[in-house]
């Protein structure tokens, strides 16, 4: 892990840049907001690559590393955060070896989920990129060894998550879909914990929790994101003299969005 620079350590007002594709690393902020309620934030959004989770590792990385070596060169942030968990299976190795800058990365919260399953039977909801990276194996092999964990890829929960905070309804199949698409495979039935293993999917946790019924609990790592930025950060004076803004890769920027936004702290947005 590399130290960031003295002066972005010391100053007060050095922003914690937190990344996503899209509206779904807004469920990390509203955590950090809870642990960090000082510190001022950058949010950034490649609204003009979303989705990541139908895209190719490479094309993934390519964008991750590119952006946010320009967003860490412009913002000059005292840490940044892939808030966003096909961006850090993929990415989040490469991208520390090369910025000068703490990254927090997002990973599926497999460990906790093992730790509290009653049944031993643990679902997994992420994109279809984070379900079949390697990252997600050795998680797998490391803390659910003994567990039996059965995954589904549910990129439509992503469009749900996105027309959600925009204002607008989204179809009840899409969560129905994603139900069945863990209830329906071998042990399903079984399941008691699943993990949100994408940024967006804790945004219509409500309505998962509605689609699977009653007995199913949800987990997802914003809360130990939180925590791992507090840690690093410890000791630094934070100063949010302002409202928060957030940057957007893809113009126009989308009104619909603001009261959505605002209800985290963000009053401003630009095009990056
Ligand atoms: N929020 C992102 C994640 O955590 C993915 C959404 C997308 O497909 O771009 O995986």
């Amino acid at each position: 892990m590399k130290a960031a620079s003295r002066d972005t350590e010391s100053d007060p007002r050095a922003p914690i840049l937190l990344f996503d594709s899209g509206v779904g690393g807004l469920s990390v902020l509203a955590e950090v907001r809870k642990t960090l309620p000082r510190a001022p934030v950058i949010y950034a959004a490649d609204n003009a690559g979303l989705p990541y989770g139908t895209k190719s590792e490479a094309e993934v990385a390519a964008r991750v590393a590119g952006l946010l070596g320009r967003m860490t060169e412009r913002f000059r942030p005292r840490l940044a955060c892939i808030a966003c968990n096909t961006a850090s299976t993929i990415a989040l190795g490469m991208v520390r070896d090369v910025l000068h800058v703490p990254i927090v990365g997002t990973v599926p919260a497999i460990k906790p989920a093992a730790a509290i399953t009653e049944t031993g039977v643990i679902g997994l909801l992420g994109t279809a990129a984070t379900v079949r990276q390697a990252y997600v194996d050795n998680l797998e092999a490391e803390f659910a060894a003994g567990k039996r964990l059965i995954r589904h890829a549910a990129p439509r929960l992503v469009e749900a998550a996105e027309a959600k905070l925009r204002g607008q309804s989204a179809d009840p199949a899409i969560f129905a879909e994603a139900a069945r698409g863990l209830r329906e495979q071998p042990d399903g039935e079984r399941i008691d914990t699943v993990v949100l293993a994408c940024t967006h999917f804790p945004l219509v946790q409500d309505e998962l929790a509605s689609a699977f019924g009653p007995g199913v609990g949800f987990i997802d790592g914003a809360a130990g994101i939180a925590r791992r930025i507090a840690f690093l950060t410890q000791g630094q004076p934070f100063a949010r003299s302002h409202s928060d803004y957030a940057v957007f890769t893809g113009g126009p920027l989308d009104p619909s969005l603001a009261p959505a936004l605002a209800g985290y702290g963000i009053e401003r947005a630009e095009i990056f």
